[in-house]
């Protein structure tokens, strides 16, 4: 096991790179599944969950070779036959879940084990189901296990009662490869559900209306492997503007898209942090007194659940009275209590929480309980007084390649040791 201490106080300063987004390379590498072909990820994070989806796939047949240096992962898929995971892979990441469907296009069946994932809310799978049925498939559901068959997927028109970004990538991954046309209604428009449809037709699709709420799929016979790069993760570099607004700093980012961090960049505008945009780079400035504000978490876009706890660590230093709603995940405020144990003034109210901003939050002793929970007690951690200790960080090391790494290089200290 590990911990990271940290001794807060410290101005940032200097520039920090942001790596590619793990929620795009997560379905991005499931996808290569369809082609049967060599394919290469570019830029590609090395992170725990990326590990547990190759491991996935190799389990399958694949042949993967990881490259740390030059940060790519060339994955040959040619070789995948219809086989089971070891539930123990899946139950690992719910991301893994993201192999049914390119497993259903290419083999019309697979067997895997109801996903897991963080304990953030219950993750339900019927939306994924719901597609997979309305383009002909058959689903049984036992022994906690998910088995999906079909002798041929048939395009259909389907809606999303919710625009859930994981049922939104797999019906699209099981439509690219069947009969005729689909079209998913109310789809999730995250920016990674555009980078795996930008994928997917480099690699032979036919898919339009990216960026909107309706996606259009017209089944083609097969794919061709490729290599790409994909978009930057605006979610770290969301985490590193928080981080600029909690120690008052002035810090370069690289590694920005404008438009994928538009909604935060809306609501720490309004708190009176500066932002001036020069192509993918941004010089945030975090030094003014900051204003408390409203939050309400919503699907793209709209203020990103992902980026929750994060600005609930930065409000709970800012004078005056902020409200936090959560609409998205109906336990995602695991953060809230380890926040609190810091000095945060934090109340709980149903999908809601009332934070008092404080002038100063004390270092303490606390649990990571899911990977932004994770991320946002490093913030809080960066702001208060003496030491914290941040302890389960393995699920901060899901979603941010080295972190500590990154932090040094601004100016913060911080150290991971063995415990
Ligand atoms: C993706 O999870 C992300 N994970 C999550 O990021 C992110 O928080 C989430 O989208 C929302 O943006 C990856 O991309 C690997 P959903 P996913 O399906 O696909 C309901 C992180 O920290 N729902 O959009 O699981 C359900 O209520 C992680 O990087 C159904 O009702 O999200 C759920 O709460 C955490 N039925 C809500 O949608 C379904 O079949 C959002 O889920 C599926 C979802």
């Amino acid at each position: 096991m590990e911990k990271f201490i940290i001794k807060g106080g410290s101005t940032l300063r200097g520039e920090v790179n942001i790596s590619a987004a793990k929620n795009a390379v997560l379905p991005i590498i499931a996808a290569t599944i369809l082609c049967g072909d060599k394919c290469i990820i570019k830029n590609c994070p090395m992170l725990l969950d990326v590990y547990v989806i190759t491991d996935v796939l190799k389990s399958l047949g694949a042949k993967i070779n990881i490259n740390k240096i030059n940060r790519e992962i060339a994955i040959d898929t040619s070789g995948i036959i219809d086989s089971e995971v070891s539930s123990d892979l899946v139950r690992k990441m719910r991301g893994s879940f993201l192999i049914m469907g390119p497993m259903i296009s290419r083999f019309g069946k697979f067997k895997t084990s109801f996903p897991g994932g963080c304990n953030i809310g219950t993750r339900p799978i019927d939306l994924h189901l719901k597609g997979f049925k309305a383009l002909g498939a058959e689903v049984k559901l036992n022994h906690g296990y998910v088995e999906v068959s079909t002798t041929k997927l048939i395009g259909s028109k389907i809606y999303l009662d919710f625009p859930s970004v994981g049922a939104t990538e797999n019906i699209m991954m099981s439509a690219v490869l069947a009969e005729g046309e689909t079209i998913i209604e109310n789809a999730a428009e995250e920016p990674e559900i555009g980078d795996l449809a930008e994928f997917l037709n480099q690699m032979g699709a036919k898919i339009t209306g990216i960026g909107t709420d309706t996606l259009k799929i017209v089944g083609v016979k097969n794919l061709n492997g490729i290599s790409y790069e994909p978009i930057y993760d605006r979610i770290e570099a969301g985490t590193f503007m928080i981080a600029a607004g909690i120690t008052k700093s002035k810090i370069k980012i690289n590694g920005i898209n404008k438009e994928h961090i538009r909604p935060v960049v809306a609501k720490l505008t309004e708190m009176g942090i500066g932002f001036e945009f020069k192509g993918q780079e941004l010089l945030i400035d975090g030094r003014n007194d900051l204003k408390p504000i409203d939050i309400k978490t919503m699907p793209y876009p709209g203020f990103p659940t992902d980026m929750q706890s994060q600005m609930m660590s930065l409000l709970s230093c800012v004078c005056g009275t902020s409200v936090i709603t959560e609409t998205i995940f109906e336990n995602r405020f695991m953060h809230v209590i380890e926040l609190k144990r810091m000095g945060a003034n934090i109340k709980i109210d149903g999908r809601s929480a009332v934070i008092e901003g404080i002038n100063k939050l004390n270092g303490a002793e606390v649990k990571a309980t899911d990977l932004r929970a994770g991320a946002a007690l490093i913030l809080a951690a960066l702001e208060a007084d003496g030491e914290t200790e941040i302890y389960d960080i393995h699920h901060i090391d899901r979603g941010y390649v080295e972190i500590e790494n990154k932090l040094q290089d601004i100016g913060v200290k911080i150290q991971r040791v063995k415990c």
